[in-house]
């Protein structure tokens, strides 16, 4: 799977997208992920890449020429599953979504930035918007990262265990169950006698027993999403 980043802060990507797990994957061939500075594709002379609004309202917009220029580029090299905005107001990043784009191909993320982008990019440019959650950040560079991270761990290689990501929490609606390492006690704090037994079928009866409650307990949405 090959992501490009475009972006106003390529600088904000880099730690994130080049350490442990997505730096693995990476060095394994499994994902490649491309970070391209907007203002490379500014015509303005001191590389502006936004402007006032028209109409009149406070901030400054991210100029349609250097996006469409920059998107258009990566276009005529490759064919891409989909061109991505991250934006407060897109369609609500879930593990379902992250399962669907880690068997993309190729995908582009144009991160937001200023007061918003020239609405015709989000019209003719992009073919799906996403949000991270509902909070405002200061551009949309942290939530391509977290979108990155939660892909690329899905392809299957990228982390050691495929089990442990098929068991992760939400993977099917629940909550994951508690796990612990030794020692079994530990100032009077024990692990649970079942998970000591051997008993593997009692083990996972557990676990799952666990799952549910735990998803009941915290997360009843979950389970009201089936
Ligand atoms: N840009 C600013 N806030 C965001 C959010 N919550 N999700 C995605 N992109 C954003």
């Amino acid at each position: 799977m090959r992501i490009d980043i475009i972006t106003v802060l390529p600088e904000l990507l880099d730690s994130p997208l080049n350490c442990s797990i997505l730096k693995r994957a990476q060095d394994k061939g499994l994902a490649e992920i491309f970070v391209h500075n907007l203002r490379d594709y500014s015509t303005n002379k001191h590389r502006r890449v936004d402007d006032y609004p028209f109409g009149g309202t406070a901030g400054m917009v991210m100029q349609i020429e250097p996006v469409d220029r920059a998107i258009s580029k990566l276009k005529s090299e490759r064919i891409y599953d989909e061109v991505i905005f991250t934006s407060p107001d897109g369609e609500q990043f879930k593990q379902s979504m992250a399962n669907r784009l880690s068997m993309a191909g190729n995908l582009i993320i144009l991160c937001g930035h200023y007061k918003g982008i020239d609405y015709r990019i989000r019209e003719h440019l992009i073919t799906k918007e996403i949000s991270i959650g509902d909070y405002v950040l200061t551009g949309g560079e942290l939530a391509a990262a977290v979108m990155c991270d939660a892909i690329i761990r899905l392809i299957p290689g990228a982390i050691g265990d495929e089990q442990s990501a098929l068991s992760d929490s939400f993977q099917d609606n629940l909550l994951a169950a508690p796990i612990y390492t030794r020692p079994s006690e530990y100032k009077g704090w024990k692990v649970p006698d079942i998970l000591l037994s051997g008993h593997q079928r009692k083990i996972e009866e557990w676990e799952h027993d666990m799952s549910v409650e735990r998803t009941r307990r915290l997360r009843p949405d979950l389970l009201e999403d089936e």
